[in-house]
This record gives C-alpha cells, sequence and structure tokens, in this order.
C-alpha cells in the first residue's frame, strides 16, 4: 500500500471538497431520496408473510417503476482507513452503503477454529451505524484468504465448520448488514467450477451447503452470491446463471453480485450488460455491481481515463435501467487503496479518486450518470 496523504495533499483534498460542493449539493437531494426509498425498500420483510429469511423467487419483487434511477452507490472499506480523515471524509459525503474489503473474510473472522474475532469487522459496522450508512458483508465461502485449519478439514469436518462459521457471522450480525456474499467466486476464469479446496472436497455441493446453512441462519440479511467476469454474455455468466437459477428454485438466495472488476474499454455493451443483469432478476432476486473497479495501463493516457469515465457510466445506467438492479458498489476510495497496482503489473488509476483523493473525470461522469444522464455507447 501507498502513505496515505501527506499534510500537502490534505490542502489538496479539502480544495477538492470546496470545488466540487456545486455538483454535490444539486446531486445530494437526488441521493437522499434515493437513500429513504432504499431503506424503506429493506425494512420490509422478504415476505409480507413471513418475517425470517426464508424465501426468495417470487418475493420482494420491484414493483413496475420502482428501481429506475433510484439506486445506492457503495464502497469497500477497510478499517485501518478509517484512521484517515480525508478517506473517511469522503466515504461520509459520497457513499451510503460499505462493504468490508477484508476484515469480514474468514481468515479474520475465525483465525482459530471455533474462535471467532469481530473486532475489525465491528469497526466498520460502527462506522456504519454512526454515519448512516448500509452494510454489504463480505464474505463466507471463498478459497482465497480462509485459514489453513479450514482448508486441511476433510469434507465432512469441512461442511461442520462452514455451517459454524456462516450461522455464528450472519447471527452475530443479524441486525447490521443489509446483505452477506455467502459464496463468492465460485467459478474459474473458464468457466467450470473453481478447483479449490471447496470443490476437491465436496465437489459443487459446498455451494448449497453453505447457502442452507445462510437461510437457517434465520435472519433477515439478504443472501448473495457474488463473481466477476460474468457482466455480459459468454459461458462463465451463462454458468453462473445456471448456478443461480437452481439456487433460486430452492429459495435459497436473495440477490446476485457482479463484481465489475473491468480493463479500460473491455465492457460488454450497455445493451448485454442490462440484458444480463435482467436475466437473473427475471429469476426472483435483485442484482448488484458488488466491486466494480476500472483499471487503465500505466500512465494512463488522457483518451483511457475519458474512456474510463463513459464506462463507470455504464455500469451506474445499466443498473439504473435495471428493474431490480439496486446499486453500485466500487472497489475503493482512492487509487492507494486499490488492489490492482499490486495485482495487474502496469496497470491501476482504477477508481473514482486519484492519488491525493480528489475527484476524478470518472466520478463526475459516475455522477452524471446517477442523474440520468445516459451514456453514449463508445467505439
Ligand atoms: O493484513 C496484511 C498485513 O498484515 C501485511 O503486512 C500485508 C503485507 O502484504 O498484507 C496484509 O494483507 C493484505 C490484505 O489485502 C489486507 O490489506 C494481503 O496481503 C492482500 O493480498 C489482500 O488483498 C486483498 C485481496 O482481496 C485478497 O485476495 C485486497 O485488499 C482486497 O481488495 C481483495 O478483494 C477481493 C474481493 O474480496 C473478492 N473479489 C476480488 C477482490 C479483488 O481481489
Amino acid at each position: 500500500m501507498r502513505h496515505f496523504v501527506t499534510s500537502h495533499t490534505l490542502i489538496l483534498v479539502v480544495t477538492g471538497f470546496l470545488s466540487f460542493n456545486a455538483v454535490e449539493s444539486r446531486l445530494g437531494a437526488l441521493r437522499r431520496a434515493d437513500t429513504s426509498d432504499m431503506m424503506n425498500q429493506m425494512n420490509q420483510p422478504i415476505n409480507e408473510n413471513d418475517t425470517s429469511n426464508n424465501a426468495t423467487g417470487d418475493v420482494d419483487t420491484p414493483e413496475p417503476d420502482e428501481c429506475t434511477g433510484k439506486i445506492y452507490v457503495g464502497n469497500a472499506v477497510d478499517a485501518p482507513y478509517l484512521e484517515k480523515q480525508s478517506y473517511v471524509e469522503i466515504l461520509k459525503q459520497y457513499f451510503e452503503y460499505i462493504t468490508p474489503g477484508n476484515v469480514m473474510k474468514w481468515d479474520a473472522t475465525e483465525k482459530s477454529q471455533g474462535v471467532f474475532s469481530f473486532d475489525a469487522s465491528d469497526k466498520i459496522v460502527k462506522f456504519a451505524k454512526d454515519n448512516g450508512k448500509k452494510v454489504r458483508g463480505h464474505v463466507g465461502v471463498w478459497h482465497n484468504q480462509v485459514p489453513q485449519w479450514l482448508k486441511d478439514l476433510d469434507g465432512p469436518g469441512l461442511i461442520n465448520a462452514t455451517q459454524n462459521h456462516i450461522k455464528t457471522v450472519l447471527q452475530y450480525y443479524k441486525d447490521d448488514l443489509y446483505s452477506f456474499d455467502v459464496c463468492n467466486e465460485v467459478l474459474g476464469d473458464d468457466g467450470n467450477l473453481r478447483d479449490s479446496f471447496w470443490s476437491q472436497k465436496l465437489n459443487d455441493s459446498f455451494i448449497e451447503m453453505a447457502f442452507q446453512a445462510a437461510m437457517d441462519a434465520g435472519t433477515n440479511i439478504k443472501l448473495y452470491i457474488n463473481d466477476y467476469s460474468v457482466e455480459g454474455p459468454g459461458k462463465k455468466s451463462d454458468a453462473y446463471y445456471a448456478i443461480v437459477k437452481s439456487l433460486a428454485e430452492k429459495k435459497l438466495l436473495h440477490g446476485v453480485g457482479f463484481q465489475g472488476h473491468m480493463i479500460v474499454g473491455k465492457l460488454p455493451s450497455l445493451e448485454e450488460m442490462k440484458a444480463n443483469l435482467k436475466r437473473f432478476v427475471d429469476l426472483g432476486l435483485e442484482v448488484a455491481y458488488s466491486e466494480v473497479d476500472v483499471r487503465v495501463p500505466l500512465p494512463a493516457s488522457p483518451k483511457d481515463l475519458v474512456q474510463q469515465a463513459q464506462d463507470y457510466a455504464t455500469f451506474v445506467t445499466a443498473c439504473k435501467e435495471t428493474q431490480g438492479c439496486k446499486g453500485v458498489t466500487v472497489w475503493g476510495v482512492g487509487y492507494p487503496d486499490s488492489w490492482v497496482p499490486s495485482t495487474f503489473q502496469g496497470f491501476g488509476d482504477a477508481l473514482l479518486f486519484d492519488d491525493n483523493y480528489q475527484p476524478t473525470q470518472a466520478l463526475t461522469s459516475f455522477e452524471q450518470a446517477l442523474k440520468g444522464n445516459l451514456t453514449q455507447e463508445s467505439s
């Protein structure tokens, strides 16, 4: 991670806020309206006749003109950054939902089997509560950032540990989370079931087992599946659809996350993205872009930054124009807290705020799209 901010850059950030406030104040009313609508929706039980978390499918289906123009905006947050004033101010001002970027993962919450620690994730949840934000919980079953003891278990042991972990986390946060990513990235890049310790020990049965455990926890948290490279048409997206359809038919989930980690200019078309979201919504589920970033080759060219701004707007517009799409979460605030540079050599500048936590043209474009200024298909 790069160092966060110097006193010099802090002044620039504050200056950026001042000049941006004119735009922001106009957007504020729209955002607040959107948020209260979302809160109202979220406070409704999943099924009017049933206040436990045991249904999906035809319940919670949006009314005909419900969602257009009313999406939330979220961000991934890592607990250490909450010590940084400029980062916190951006979160407070711009984002309505937050996702713990790392501290709610298995290696953080259950480092030793049966010994749970929520200290770090509690900080994020408290920040959210104190500032009127909602929390998208992340993550239960994943092949990454898990403790070694979990990987070492045999099949039955893995089932027991998973049931216990998911139940414990969901019940601990039963009044705090909007949603929880029960399973993350179960598919490999080729669209087949990912080769992981989960699939090696349990084939594909771990997916249903984990969702059943989450449902059995009996909370009102919306249960999500989450994956990447599923934003448009294609083999992996179709495989994702098949898994989701099967879970939906068994009434085991409520929502589908499309991560949205993209390379600049490589998004599917707006129409493809909308059509893809819609087929999942048509299963009776809600959908969301859950981890959006748009990376560019470094040093970033002006042309790429214009395209990146367009790409961000495409995400927002696809969500706004798809009934049942609840929101767009961006994976990090400023360039220094992005996972991109350390993972994709030669790429970076993937977020809405720059190295000095000042707004980028991608943010302006994102805001314009939120206001309903439509994207134009780029060539
Ligand atoms: O916490 C340790 C710290 O103690 C140590 O000094 C430091 C040294 O490298 O590492 C720190 O851990 C890092 C952790 O982030 C917290 O910053 C890990 O090395 C690093 O690998 C980890 O990266 C995270 C990555 O998931 C791991 O797969 C990213 O921050 C996080 O943004 C990223 O998020 C994932 C989503 O959960 C799922 N979808 C993809 C997305 C991007 O990879």
